[in-house]
């Protein structure tokens, strides 16, 4: 295999891909110093060629792009010529966009797939991908050799309808990033309260670890407590009331009292609502 980027999920990749037996051949990163850098590092970890487009061999069955959304296709015309006859397979990792992003490795004779694992990667944790799924799409060639090099991986696959991908993103985004934004939400509510950021990691986390393993354990029904399933419309007025002078925090406080009244267990409703009406 030969990958395209050196970056996150580039340098967990082709590590993984590595120790599972597959030799990757080169990494082919872009011209500029800080990118040949990055591909040197990583290319010397898994035993690769660290090369750019233009030094590029190429001599791998599957081109597998690492890079961002935005530059896979202009990625893939650039190796597209080289590529002929040589690669067979080629994969990009976006969860958003389709295979046909790689549409210039096609015509020159690949299968093409999109392949997204549902799972972060970042600099400093190495994620096990034991029961990770992984999103497949594209030729039936290429999602079936992703299907196989993904079992290799330890990893599962299911099969994402072209027209569904987008769907698909917008919802994976809140298993991450989103839940994220969310948790820095909560830090900035910890401020308010007069506690530091620290302490607000320290002290929400083995809440916020029950409450996800009651979700896995229980589902969401049962793992609802707090003022809202017990219908404490005053407590919440309370809560509106000290965020009023944080409208950052307070938008999301009231869009998720809103989810939750939409979709959880809740008594006192249309009271609760009215309040979030002012
Ligand atoms: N990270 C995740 O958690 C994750 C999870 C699932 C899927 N993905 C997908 O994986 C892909 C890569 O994401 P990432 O998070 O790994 O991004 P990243 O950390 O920003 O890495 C992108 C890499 O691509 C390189 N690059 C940019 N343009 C290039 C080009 N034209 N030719 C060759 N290399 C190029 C960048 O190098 P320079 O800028 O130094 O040139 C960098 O090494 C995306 O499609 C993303 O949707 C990521």
């Amino acid at each position: 295999m030969a990958i395209v980027g050196a970056g996150n999920l580039a340098t967990f990749l082709a590590g993984t891909l590595r120790k599972s037996g597959y030799t990757i051949t080169e990494i082919i990163s872009r011209n500029s110093r800080r990118s040949r850098q990055h591909a040197r590092t990583l290319a010397s970890k898994v035993g690769a060629r660290a090369v750019t487009k233009t030094t590029a061999t190429i001599d791998a069955e599957l081109l597998w792009f690492c890079v961002p959304d935005r530059t896979i296709r202009e990625a893939a015309w650039s190796l597209a010529t080289r590529a002929k006859g040589k690669v067979r397979f080629a994969f990009h990792s976006s969860g958003a966009l389709l295979s046909r992003e790689l549409e210039s490795l096609r015509e020159s004779g690949a299968a093409i797939a999109s392949v997204h694992p549902l799972m972060t990667f970042v600099p400093g944790s190495r994620p096990s991908l034991a029961g990770v799924t992984f999103a497949l799409e594209g030729d039936a060639a290429a999602t079936r050799l992703a299907r196989r090099v993904v079992r290799d991986l330890g990893g599962e696959t299911f099969v994402l309808p072209a027209a569904r991908k987008a769907a698909y993103h917008a919802w994976a985004t809140f298993t991450s990033p989103l839940w994220l934004a969310f948790l820095v939400t909560l830090e900035e509510a910890a401020r308010v309260a007069g506690l530091t950021r620290a302490d607000a990691r320290r002290m929400s986390l083995p809440i916020i670890r029950q409450t996800l393993e009651n979700y896995s354990r229980l589902g969401p029904e049962h793992s609802f407590s707090g003022p809202i399933i017990r219908g404490d419309a005053t407590t919440v007025a309370r809560h509106l009331g000290v965020l009023k002078e944080y409208p950052a925090v307070r938008n999301v406080y009231v869009a998720l009292v809103l989810a939750a009244l939409d979709r959880l267990p809740a008594r006192n409703r249309k009271e609760l609502r009215r309040l979030l009406q002012n």
